[in-house]
């Protein structure tokens, strides 16, 4: 399914060295004619670290869409009432926003957004990137790839002899995922390792 003109929420979790590919397929959506309404998590908001200046990627965030990024809870909540994502992608996923979410917990306006918005049975997109995906958080993954409305960027184990635990998703196939995940498809292969 086309993304013309379909509103698509994308949501930025603090991975900051993902930051780049993700400002990527926005840009990417954008030449489709893609409707994009950015949501940061707390932390995506606020920390400053070695990929950049945290006010500096709100505000290209803001040029690029044309749209203030939606940054609290209340601000967040009227996804799910007013229908406003016909499809939401979390870009970059953190291993924290990917536990909460696999366990209810809605504290952060991305998590808030995510959960109004699969309340309308409509789709969500994580594209995750996260060192303990192999570890700790695996039983969250599995917990997300078997739940319904929720579809996975495919992801692969980007540096398995330095980094075992560590998987990050291919990016490139947000597209991809977001038209089929419009039609209720997973794209497949949904692991593709190595990088
Ligand atoms: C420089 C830097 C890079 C980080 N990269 C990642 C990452 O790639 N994946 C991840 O899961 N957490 C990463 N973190 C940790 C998260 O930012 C941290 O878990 C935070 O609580 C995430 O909050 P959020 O999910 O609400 O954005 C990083 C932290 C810093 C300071």
């Amino acid at each position: 399914m086309s993304l013309h003109n379909k509103n698509i929420g994308i949501a930025l979790t603090g991975s900051f060295c993902t930051f780049d590919k993700a400002f990527e397929e926005i840009e990417h959506l954008l030449t489709e004619d893609a409707n994009v309404y950015p949501v940061l998590s707390f932390n995506a908001q606020k920390i400053d670290s070695r990929f950049g200046k945290a006010a500096d990627f709100y505000e290209r965030l803001k040029q690029l869409t044309g749209r203030d990024p939606i940054t609290t809870i209340e601000d967040a909540e009227p996804v799910g009432p007013k229908n406003m994502f016909d499809i939401m992608a979390i870009i970059p996923c953190t291993g924290n926003t990917l536990a909460k979410l696999a366990n209810g917990i809605t504290d952060t306006p991305v998590l808030m957004a995510a959960k109004a918005h699969i309340r309308n049975n409509k789709p969500l997109v994580i594209s995750l990137a996260t060192n303990d995906a192999l570890g700790m958080n695996l039983k969250n993954v599995g917990a997300l790839l078997n739940a319904k409305d929720i579809y996975f960027v495919p992801f692969g184990q980007d540096s398995p002899e330095s980094k075992p635990k560590s998987m990050i998703a291919h990016t490139h196939l947000l597209k991809l995922t977001l038209e089929s995940a419009l039609e209720g498809k997973q794209i497949q292969p949904v692991i593709i390792s190595p990088f």
